[in-house]
């Protein structure tokens, strides 16, 4: 039987960090197991925003190295450029031709834009770019052209989702067909909200972040930034609410939790060595990582040949696609 398609697209906006990997990029790479997965890295979505060319070339290849070296396996997973399978623009352009503008206005990126300006008595559309504007309809774009049954997206992305639901419906219905399949969102829960330096949500907005790559020292360094009370290290301490350990438990196995946690009730245990701890465990995990991030990212080379072949075989699934939908609009 086939397996259903799982599609994601992966923003090219440098240094993941331990965040990324917990709350969007292993879940992602899990469902390999269950789906045919296809990854895109999204660049031509982020010259939105990046305009300088050597900074958006080099986050092309972090944001691919990053992926590669966590883990997706490009023998048994799609992954490719967005900007190197063209039938992407031309569905977008044949998505915008049924998407009414009033849709686009409800987005929340553009309105989160439009009411910031008005607050500040600028013109609401001050620094909107159409690019902007439309981002929901080459986010359907994406994947429709590959009949995703599934999207792995954060919730932030939900709405996106249900654009593109919406707009293929509205195709479907004018063909009277099921000329797009109509794809699902699959949200990752938040209910592991990985916590940063400073005991909010790690995010880059914050800067309370852990990236998976540094190297070593730079790693000790931060971990040891993490913020705590002011408990005395004889003090037993509560596992359950502490920063360190949190993040201790995404790297650590049930044994090592309970270990960990008897050292904590016990006490004896400063803040010091519970970070020295958590270093240790996030270092042994990611050293594997980190070798192989560097050395795709000495060896960029490779990493076009990686994405090149796999755009390939992208381009060839877009353009059956595409050769359907040119009949079906009517312009073949
Ligand atoms: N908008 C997504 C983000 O910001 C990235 C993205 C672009 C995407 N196209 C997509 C995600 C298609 C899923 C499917 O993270």
């Amino acid at each position: 039987m086939n397996k259903k398609i799982a599609l994601t697209g992966i923003k090219p906006t440098g240094d993941p960090h331990i965040g990324n990997y917990f709350g969007a990029i292993k879940p992602a790479l899990q469902l390999a197991e269950q789906y045919e997965t296809r990854y895109f890295i999204a660049d031509y979505h982020a010259l939105n925003q990046t305009r300088d060319p050597e900074v958006l070339r080099e986050q092309i290849y972090e944001i691919a190295a990053a992926w590669l070296a966590c883990g997706l396996d490009p023998e048994h997973n799609l992954i490719y450029k967005q900007s190197a399978v063209p039938q992407t623009f031309e569905l977008s352009t044949i998505l915008l031709a049924f998407t009414p503008k009033g849709l686009m206005n409800r987005a929340h990126a553009y309105k989160a834009m439009v009411q910031s300006n008005t607050e500040q008595n600028r013109d609401p559309d001050d620094g909107v770019n159409m690019g902007l504007f439309t981002y929901p309809v080459l986010m359907s774009a994406d994947i429709l052209l590959f009949d995703a049954d599934v999207v792995p997206v954060g919730s932030d992305q939900q709405q996106h989702i249900e654009m593109a639901t919406d707009i293929a419906e509205v195709i479907n219905r004018n063909y009277n067909k099921e000329v797009l399949k109509v794809p699902q969102g699959l949200i990752h829960k938040d209910t592991g909200i990985i916590i940063g330096l400073d005991g909010r949500k790690m995010s880059k907005s914050y800067n309370n972040t852990i990236p998976i790559f540094l190297p070593e020292k730079k790693l000790r360094k931060l971990i040891m930034k993490i913020v705590t009370n002011s408990q005395t290290i004889e003090e037993p301490k509560d596992p359950d609410k502490c920063n360190i350990f949190s993040l201790f438990k995404l790297f650590a196995d049930q044994q090592q939790q309970n270990e960990m946690r008897k050292r904590y009730l016990a006490g004896g245990l400063g803040w010091g060595h519970a970070k020295q701890a958590l270093f240790e465990i996030i270092n042994e995990t990611i050293t594997p990582f980190r070798e192989e991030y560097n050395r795709l990212m000495a060896d960029k080379g490779h990493i076009d040949a990686i994405l090149e072949k796999g755009s390939a075989q992208a381009r060839e699934l877009a353009e059956q696609k595409l050769v359907m939908l040119r009949k079906e609009v009517g312009v073949l």
